[in-house]
């Protein structure tokens, strides 16, 4: 049996960090608030012109080195972003570009917080088939362009980022299953209202927002999420012990402790990132899974299980052998 194994991981953060403090200036929030109501602490924010790709770039750059590949044996780019460079091309095919790589397939998934498992789940398909050895997948974003920097209840929220890994086929271990769901009827809980075909005038006005009903979205998420984790585990016919890494989405501290309570699991084998990084959307499981694997907490053989969930609803799960 062919397996997707993760080769190596890679991340990017800009340089720039804007603390709650710095925020407390902007809008009328405190410290106090954000920490206790998300963990967030500070988060990156792209400077002017650094674009999505940009970030993807080095990311991908650190897990092609991380993985010991060079670029040319990469066979299938999947890019989860919500913000793409451009329309189109794709923000797979630009940096496919930029990497130096020709003709392997390259294209990009959009489904927001969750875009990450959804490449991760697709890529793991063509590697699970035959059609791919060596996958590149990524989750990238500027979220910061798409937000109302003066609305309390989303600007303390993001932050901007990158995250990838190599996808390699392997003969006895990788991800085990993935599984992907969405839910388009609460659309207007989550989004940004406005786009090329519908509310144009809003995108030229340079005012395509986030706008969220925050606190029914955490509902729906706390229980969306304990639920998958009992889809993921079943299908494994696994315990909740044989689990060593829960590597969430990082939306809400109180989100992530909620799903690590559902997995009978300690914090201190949960990666949380979203205190230094913020919401990073499709950026976020990537990122702080690198985080885990460089600092050595994610050892080889380890059992991970990936979260998430975000617009749309969309929302998904993955679990691995590391
Ligand atoms: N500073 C101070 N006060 C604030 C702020 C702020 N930044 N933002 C909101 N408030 C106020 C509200 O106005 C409200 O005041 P009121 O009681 O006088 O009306 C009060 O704080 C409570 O607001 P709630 O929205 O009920 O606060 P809640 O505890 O739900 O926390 C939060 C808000 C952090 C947004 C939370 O609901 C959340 O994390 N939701 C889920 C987000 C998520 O997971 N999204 C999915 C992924 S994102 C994606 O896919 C793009």
């Amino acid at each position: 049996m062919t397996f997707a194994r993760i080769a190596g991981t890679g991340s990017y953060l800009p340089e720039n960090i804007v603390t709650n403090k710095d925020l407390e200036k902007t809008v009328d929030t405190t410290d106090k608030w954000i920490r206790e109501r998300t963990g967030i602490e500070q988060r990156h924010i792209a400077l002017k012109g650094q674009t999505t790709v940009d970030l993807a770039e080095q990311a991908a750059l650190n897990a092609i080195e991380a993985a010991g590949i060079d670029a040319s044996e990469i066979d299938l780019i999947v890019f989860a972003t919500s913000t793409p460079d451009k329309i189109f091309p794709s923000s797979a095919c630009i940096l496919q570009a930029r990497l130096g790589i020709h003709g392997c397939p390259a294209f990009d998934i959009q489904a927001v917080c969750s875009g990450f498992v959804y490449a991760l789940s697709v890529a793991d398909k063509f590697i699970k088939t035959g059609s791919s050895k060596k996958a590149l997948v990524i989750g990238a974003e500027v979220f910061s362009r798409i937000i109302d920097w003066s609305d309390r209840g989303t600007c303390v929220l993001f932050g901007d980022g990158a995250g990838a890994v190599i996808l390699e086929a392997h003969e006895e271990t990788g991800i085990l299953s993935t599984h992907i769901h969405a839910d388009g009827q609460y659309e207007d809980l989550l989004h940004v209202p406005c786009g090329i075909a519908s509310n144009y005038d809003q995108v030229k006005a340079g005012k395509a927002f986030v706008e969220m009903k925050g606190s029914e979205v955490f509902k729906v998420a706390v229980n969306t999420l304990g639920k998958i984790v009992d889809e993921t585990l079943a299908a494994n016919q696994m315990k909740k012990s044989e689990i060593d890494w829960l590597v969430p989405h990082q939306a809400n501290l109180r989100i992530i402790a909620a799903t690590a309570k559902k997995l009978s699991m300690p914090m201190d084998q949960v990666v949380v990132t979203v205190n230094k990084h913020g919401n990073t959307s499709a950026a976020s499981i990537p990122l702080a899974l690198d985080v885990a694997v460089r600092d050595g907490r994610i050892q080889r053989n380890d059992v991970v299980m990936l979260e998430a969930f975000g617009g749309g609803f969309t929302w998904g799960s993955a679990l691995l052998r590391y």
